[in-house]
């Protein structure tokens, strides 16, 4: 009689850790921007192709007119989907929150 192999299943359940730990490590860890008019906005176009970590790393380095700079390259190079007034309600919300310079 053999002895069931017990290491092949222990290996998965290993192997799912591995994949799933940085992906809950980043949920426990969302990142909270400043609550205000655009917030929203910013949320869900902001954070689509990367973190928006980008937003806060980035704020000591811009004003509201380079802030407009990087929202139209977003858009016009990056390829954001957003409009015309999306990028005004973008740029006025990052230019009152994060703008450092
Ligand atoms: C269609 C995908 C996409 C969307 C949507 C997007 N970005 Fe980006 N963003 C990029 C890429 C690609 C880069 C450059 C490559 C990288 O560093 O990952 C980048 C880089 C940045 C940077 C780093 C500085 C720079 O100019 O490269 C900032 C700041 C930034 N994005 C802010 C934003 C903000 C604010 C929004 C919402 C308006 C936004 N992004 C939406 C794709 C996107």
């Amino acid at each position: 009689m053999s002895h069931p192999d017990w290491r092949l299943p222990l290996r998965r359940v290993a192997l799912l850790f591995v994949l799933l730990a940085p992906s809950a490590g980043a949920e426990e860890l969302p990142i909270a921007l400043a609550p205000g008019t655009g917030r929203e906005t910013v949320q869900a176009s902001c954070g689509m192709c990367h973190s928006l970590d980008y937003i806060v790393i980035n704020s000591p380095f811009q004003d509201q007119a380079a802030w407009e700079k990087t929202v139209r390259k977003m858009v016009n190079v990056m390829g954001a989907p957003l409009s015309e007034e999306q990028v005004q309600a973008i740029v006025a919300y990052l230019s009152q929150h994060y703008a450092g310079l």
